[in-house]
């Protein structure tokens, strides 16, 4: 049985644990390191502009996701690969999509890999994100969650 939680600074010890095992190379560790993403920034930003939420199986962490509501960004997700497969990133995914939308993001967005064979680009576009734009080295994604109302042409 998975739960999800809303995230809260006691699980990001588990958040990291998880984001550097799902890393696609085995730096992950010095990677976010060099990137400033640390636990203690992590905090603060799930304090302020962010929000995530965790899925547990069995009393431990096994995805996770994070949001930024002041820009719309789907900052990252992630699931253990011996979890993958079963809906974990799927619901994750609608939970922060949804909370996004109630905070009035209209379109969102998300950096990812360019390499088309990597996993989370297929996920992505299964779940109705659409290529947006190569720029310094990432493929950004985007999602419009609201469709531009139509009128029709008022005919006199
Ligand atoms: C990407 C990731 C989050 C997906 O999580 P997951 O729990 O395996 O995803 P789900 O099982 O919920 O998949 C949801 C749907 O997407 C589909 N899907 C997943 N990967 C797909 C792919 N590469 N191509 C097409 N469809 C895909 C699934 O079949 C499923 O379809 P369904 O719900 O219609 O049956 C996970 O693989 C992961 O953490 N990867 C490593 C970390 C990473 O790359 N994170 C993103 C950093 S940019």
């Amino acid at each position: 049985m998975i739960h999800y939680l809303e995230m809260t600074p006691d699980h990001l010890p588990d958040v990291f644990h998880v984001r550097i095992q799902t890393w696609h190379h085995p730096h992950g560790a010095e990677e976010l390191d060099s990137l400033g993403i640390t636990p203690s920034a992590v905090r603060a930003m799930i304090q302020s502009t962010h929000r995530g939420w965790v899925a547990e199986a069995d009393g431990r962490l096994v995805g996770f996701v994070i949001g930024n509501q002041e820009t719309g960004e789907m900052w990252v997700i992630a699931v253990l690969k011996a979890w993958e497969n079963q809906g974990i990133g799927r619901n994750l995914m609608r939970l922060v999509e949804t909370w996004l939308a109630s905070e009035g993001c209209q379109e969102l967005w998300l950096t990812t890999d360019p390499d088309e064979s990597y996993r989370a680009v297929g996920f992505y576009r299964h779940l109705g994100w659409e290529d947006w734009k190569m720029e310094d080295g990432d493929r950004y994604m985007r999602k419009r969650l609201f469709r531009p109302a139509h009128h029709p042409i008022q005919r006199s």
